[in-house]
């Protein structure tokens, strides 16, 4: 007897690129629909999740050269909602004051919009946590908003690797195992839990209003 296939937490029916954000008082979208913004590292694998995460080849663009996207990217989904791209952090080989010209425009971002419902925080799941990931969850942490953590290209673990390292993340955390989507482009491990995460909180009213 053959199983029928899990319902797809998140079918894409419609998906267009919005725009990009430049600066914190540049373009952004005029808009009532609610958020869900992707953080992360440069490199983490952001652009090869969302791409995964919608089912599609190239909708944002897998780069051979990290630190390249430099606006925040607004993606329309099914006329529902809105999958907001941050630009990567961190990036090594820039100066120091292109290192951190993303502050004012992620923070200034997550502070300011108001349909903002929840953040995916990306993780490397190969290295520990760096000290701009640190910085950045305690920043969402201050804030209060709905996070979801997912550790990124899991498929570059070793399967006796992979249960001491996903523990060893969580505990750097400070979240429980449970609360880490092990995540994989290549593999497409983790698509359907994140996709099932996005959805759930998108179901729940804004934490700004509470
Ligand atoms: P920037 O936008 O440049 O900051 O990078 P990003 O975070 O968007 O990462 P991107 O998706 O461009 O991937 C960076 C590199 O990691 C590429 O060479 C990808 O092919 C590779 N990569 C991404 N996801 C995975 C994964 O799940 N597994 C493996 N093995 N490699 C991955
Ligand atoms: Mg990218």
């Amino acid at each position: 007897m053959t199983t029928a296939r899990e319902a797809d937490p998140l079918v894409i029916r419609r998906l267009e690129f919005l725009g990009g954000q430049a600066s914190a008082t540049g373009w952004k979208p005029v808009s009532e629909l609610p958020e869900i913004a992707f953080s992360g590292r440069s490199n983490v694998g952001k652009s090869s999740l969302l791409n995964k995460l919608v089912r599609r080849k190239a909708l944002a663009r897998v780069s051979g050269t990290p630190g390249k996207t430099r606006e925040i990217n607004f993606f329309r989904v099914n006329d529902a909602f809105h999958l907001v791209d941050l630009p990567g952090y961190g990036y090594a080989r820039v100066s120091k004051t292109a290192r951190n010209a993303w502050r004012p425009l992620i923070e200034g971002y997550l502070r300011t919009s108001k349909h903002l419902r929840g953040v995916v925080q990306l993780i490397d799941a190969r290295h520990a946590p760096s000290a701009d990931d640190f910085r950045m969850m305690d920043f969402l942490a201050s804030l209060g908003v709905p996070t979801i953590v997912v550790a990124t290209k899991v498929d570059k673990l070793s399967r006796s690797e992979r249960g001491p390292t996903l523990t060893a993340l969580a505990t750097q955390l400070g979240i429980e195992d449970d609360q880490l989507i092990p995540f994989s482009a290549r593999t497409g491990e983790g698509r359907d839990d994140l996709a099932q995460a996005v959805v759930s909180l998108l179901s729940q009213p804004s934490w700004r209003e509470s």
